[in-house]
């Protein structure tokens, strides 16, 4: 190591004295032209860089983490979530789309000139998909600058992971033009079934269906194409959020190309209709016999509706959970484990007496792809056998550990009498045990229809349930019990979303 002598640091020290009074001079020179200027004063408060905070976290997709962006001030309050994929190309798309959004914000932001209350902004995102090749992701952006229409928009995408650009439906279906006109038709008529079903006018509706929205698509079953669409994205946005959801077999015969049959589930060539034989069920003990009240409510057909769920319990801050929802008079579904039911039979009683649902989790939270299907069998049954020891009632869905399920696991749920529920909105509550991510999460993402995932054993969840109670609420929502949302649920079937 070097040590410099008096004589070399003397000057040195003189240099740096200089230099801090020409800066302070210009600071002086710059804080007076501001004030001078008083029309410009916004601007040094929205780049303020010590109002943006960000991290980093890891997510609960394989080979995907997440980047946070916050600012939070007395303007503003901006959550962001950039999803960082091993692909720099899909990154770069999908930063400069959100960085288009957060652009005009600012730009409101700016604008704005009272600020009674901060403006909002929260951009999350969910995939719905993700092989090896494929990436299906939707973006979810919110904006609320407190004028009269906040922002509801989506953006939706399925990636090609080796080129890192979208997949068109053009793509999708060979380039060929009827197949575009057949994916319109397609929507109009499932977007006029929706708003029938929700008692909204359906007149002229299909005239503003047009390809141009259905450009992009999601895989979020293998059996449709998913377009989660925004307010305004495609109908007028005093429609809501509306999400079109086309079934494969429709569109079959234009999506015989590899491309098509590596996403989707192409049923093939049509052939002479075969009566479906029922499988017969030996099993009467398991069949689920829900409580009356579920299902009857109709609700959903007319507003607004999402299922929290509440996984891997019962567990010590339960029953908390539970004066909770009584307290907002909100219903959840618990999917519990059959090893938890006998020793927690008064939660159970509990909460089918305040009108919660309960469903089966199986009995020791196995991956049941991993395993015979006679032990599949053993899973259900003996823990809707448990459930309806200490209630009176079996469950009539399941929800599968991992969400991890295969044509067996399908098959013994169907003669189990089971529906199979999965989630549309991930709080990711498991990995971020911070209330707030959560409730961002399960608020920021949420739509019409949307089930979402909680575990109700970690303390952190819980605490977030009011906070995504209220956001919900705010935003219209009813919260409501899975068979409520979906109806009735269908044995073997399987849903994540209305
Ligand atoms: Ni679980």
């Amino acid at each position: 190591m070097r040590i410099p002598t008096p004589a070399t640091r003397h000057p040195k020290n003189r240099r740096r004295i200089v230099l801090l009074f020409i800066t302070g001079a210009i600071l002086v020179a710059a804080a007076l032209l501001v004030t001078r200027f008083p029309s410009r004063p916004t601007a040094d408060h929205i780049t303020a860089p010590s109002d943006e905070k960000y991290y980093f976290s890891s997510s609960n997709y394989d080979g995907v983490r997440s980047k946070f962006v916050t600012r939070d001030n007395a303007r503003e309050q901006t959550s962001i979530e950039y999803p960082l994929t091993s692909s720099q190309a899909i990154n770069a798309f999908i930063t400069q789309h959100i960085e288009e959004f957060d652009a005009d914000f600012k730009e409101s932001v700016a604008a704005g000139s009272s600020f009674n209350e901060p403006m909002t902004q929260t951009i999350t995102y969910q995939i719905t998909h993700h092989t090896e090749n494929h990436l299906s992701i939707v973006l979810y952006i919110k904006q609320d600058t407190m004028g009269a229409h906040p922002l509801a928009a989506t953006r939706f995408w399925t990636f090609d992971k080796t080129t890192g650009r979208p997949i068109t439906t053009r793509e999708l279906m060979n380039n060929a033009d009827e197949a575009q006109d057949a994916l319109v038709q397609a929507a109009q008529r499932a977007v006029t079934a929706q708003l029938a079903q929700r008692d909204l006018p359906t007149s002229n509706v299909s005239d503003d269906i047009t390809a141009e929205p259905l450009e992009h698509f999601i895989v979020a079953d293998e059996t449709s194409i998913g377009f989660p669409m925004g307010a305004g994205a495609m109908l007028p946005s005093s429609y809501g959020e509306i999400t079109v959801s086309i079934p494969v077999d429709v569109l079959a015969e234009h999506m015989r190309h590899p491309l098509a049959q590596s996403l989707f589930r192409v049923p093939p060539p049509a052939e002479p209709s075969q009566p479906s034989t029922p499988v017969p069920s030996t099993e009467q003990t398991a069949k689920p016999t829900p409580p009356p009240t579920a299902g009857a409510d109709n609700v959903c057909a007319r507003k607004a509706c999402v299922a929290l769920t509440f996984d891997d319990g019962p567990g010590p801050h339960t029953e908390r959970l539970l004066d909770m929802l009584k307290t907002e008079k909100v219903r959840a579904t618990f999917y519990v484990l059959g090893n938890k039911a006998g020793g927690n039979g008064a939660t159970l009683k509990r909460m089918l007496s305040e009108g919660h649902q309960i469903g089966n989790h199986s009995w020791g939270h196995t991956n049941l792809t991993k395993v015979s299907s006679k032990n599949v069998r053993d899973e259900l049954v003996t823990t809707n056998d448990a459930i309806r020891r200490v209630t009176g009632h079996a469950p009539n869905t399941m929800r599968p550990p991992y969400g991890a399920t295969n044509a067996t696991v399908q098959a013994e749920m169907k003669s189990a009498g089971l529906a199979s529920v999965l989630w549309s909105v991930d709080t990711r509550d498991w990995a971020d045990r911070n209330s707030a991510i959560v409730c961002q999460r399960a608020v920021g993402s949420a739509q019409n229809g949307s089930i979402i995932l909680l575990h109700d054993i970690h303390k952190t969840s819980v605490d977030a349930v009011p906070c995504i109670i209220d956001g919900l609420k705010k935003q219209g929502f009813h919260l409501v019990t899975v068979n409520t949302l979906l109806g009735s649920p269908v044995p073997g079937q399987s849903y994540r979303s209305r």
